[in-house]
């Protein structure tokens, strides 16, 4: 299982965390990963300058890409880009 954190700590939220969230509900429900990905708000993640701030972790097989301590941080996040980076970014995480 593939957690992603998408921040609403109140820097991210006012550059709208809310409609990325809202996003990542649809494009979850797009690629049909709904029960592979567990989307979560999550508390400041510590990058406010660079926000909405994105963590996708995933800690199962083998093609689980190790990136800094084992998490994916994505920055400058919106509802524009959010397909886009979650197809780059966090689908080759899912081990489909
Ligand atoms: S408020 Fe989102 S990283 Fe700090």
């Amino acid at each position: 299982m593939t957690t992603i954190k998408v921040c609403v700590g109140s820097s991210c939220h006012l550059k709208g965390s809310y409609d990325v969230i809202e996003a990542f509900k649809e494009i979850l429900k797009k690629y049909d990963v709904e029960d592979a990905v567990d989307l979560q708000a999550s508390f400041c993640l510590g990058f406010c300058d660079k926000g909405v701030v994105v963590n996708a972790d995933s800690f199962e097989g083998p093609k689980v890409q190790k990136l800094g301590d084992d998490i994916l941080f994505i920055h400058n996040v919106n509802k524009d880009n959010a397909e886009e980076l979650f197809a780059k970014e966090i689908y080759p995480l899912l081990n489909l």
